[in-house]
């Protein structure tokens, strides 16, 4: 037998990651205007950015205390409790991960053992499925479609109590990638109530908490801590997606054993890019919001353009992504009308079934300039003008 086929049986059911592996073949294509991808298009904020050069002048280049440099888990306490009315104790219930992905790879890994369930509410970013089977655990996909994309109380409490004993975790991620759906308040409240009466886990990731338009972020933090494995941090909210710096949140007894997953997996995160996140936190809290300001913008222009265009979409309440149906004209494989987008209106674009649930939709990152945007929507709008049962609705018109 070759030794590769030798290996941990559960990597036989995982593949790589679509979203990549798409955003990969589409950026062959000259011109495109790429709207594919889940980062922000800002730069990181001056101060956040001298604080890292600092730190690598100074020769921070040793390791970092394996959870987390303590003036930054006490920052990121400070933020949790000052804008989610979240409190953790910075020396025993604050982890500083290599992401908010190695977060949810040690929570998971920490937590399952072979034969649990996660609930996994869907569309979602597709992250916690292939950890979940690592740890050969079973993930149990409930398809949020039909309820605007979130879970409701009755049909959790149903799935929870039919699977009694069986579920480990239910994993949350609001706002959420790729539909930008949140709770408000009273929503998540219902769904916390719920949550109580089980005996699982909650791994809620928050990490788009700074990016909610119109309402406030409510936190599982704030709303059922015992229970809650909170991640967070500041890939979203501070434009650091390539610092690697993630917050994990969990009640003492929890976060002490996450914790020795997390070190044995990684030691620690960078230290220079933990120095930086500790500017951000510390005299940035509200970066996020100045470019909040600027994808609201965005949102409220792509989403009039791509409904202008033929597109049904609720108008996403957070992140930076519209998840929009795909009109009739152009049929329901999202792959193929996704490969057309790019090829003839050059327009790049996630196809829906990147996501579990998400087949006959389209995810349009607007972590894009203005600029880009409009020349995006005005190409998705000539483009559709040419597809003839467009034509032909038009003319009806
Ligand atoms: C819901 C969600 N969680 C986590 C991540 C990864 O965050 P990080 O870059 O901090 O690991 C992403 C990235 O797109 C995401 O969309």
């Amino acid at each position: 037998m070759a030794l590769a086929d030798n290996m941990k049986q559960e990597l036989a059911g995982i593949k790589p990651s679509e979203i990549l592996a798409f955003n990969e073949e589409i950026s062959q294509i000259p011109d495109v205007i790429k709207l594919t991808l889940g980062e922000p298009d800002f730069n990181t904020p001056e101060h956040v950015k001298s604080a890292a050069i600092k730190s690598i002048e100074e020769n921070h280049s040793h390791y970092a205390p394996s959870s987390g440099i303590p003036a930054l888990r006490k920052a990121a306490a400070d933020f949790l409790a000052n804008k989610y009315n979240a409190h953790y104790d910075p020396s025993s219930e604050i982890i500083v991960t290599v992401g908010a992905t190695g977060g949810i790879y040690s929570a998971l890994t920490a937590i399952l053992n072979p034969g649990d369930e996660v609930i996994i509410p869907v569309p979602i970013f597709p992250l916690y499925i292939p950890i979940t089977s690592l740890n050969g655990a079973t993930p149990v996909l409930m398809d949020t479609t039909a309820d605007n994309f979130l879970l409701t109380p009755e049909k959790l409490d149903a799935e929870l109590t039919k699977r009694d004993g069986k579920v480990k975790a239910v994993v949350m991620n609001f706002p959420t990638n790729p539909t930008g759906a949140t709770y408000t308040r009273e929503e998540l409240t219902a769904v916390a109530d719920v949550l109580r009466q089980h005996d699982v886990f909650v791994i809620s990731d928050e990490i788009y908490s700074e990016l909610v338009f119109d309402q406030e972020h409510v936190s599982l933090g704030e709303l059922l801590p015992e229970q809650t494995i909170l991640l967070n941090g500041v890939s979203k909210s501070h434009a650091m997606t390539g610092y690697r710096v993630g917050i994990l949140a969990a009640p003492k007894a929890i976060a002490q054993k996450i914790a020795m997953v997390h070190q044995f997996t990684v030691t620690s995160a960078t230290t220079s890019s933990q120095e930086a996140a500790l500017e951000a936190f510390q005299n940035g809290p509200d970066d996020g919001l100045v470019m909040k300001a600027e994808y609201e913008k965005r949102r409220d222009f792509v989403v009039a353009g791509l409904r202008e265009a033929g597109f049904e979409l609720e108008t996403p309440r957070g992140t930076f992504y519209a998840f929009a149906k795909i009109p009739a004209a152009l049929g329901t494989d999202s792959f193929a009308v996704c490969r057309q987008l790019a090829k003839e209106a050059k327009v790049a674009v996630i196809p829906g079934a990147s996501f579990p649930a998400g087949e006959g939709h389209i995810r349009l990152s607007f972590a894009a300039s203005m600029t880009d945007l409009e020349e995006a929507i005005s190409r998705i709008k000539a483009f559709m003008a040419t597809q003839p049962q467009t034509v032909e609705m038009m003319e009806a018109n």
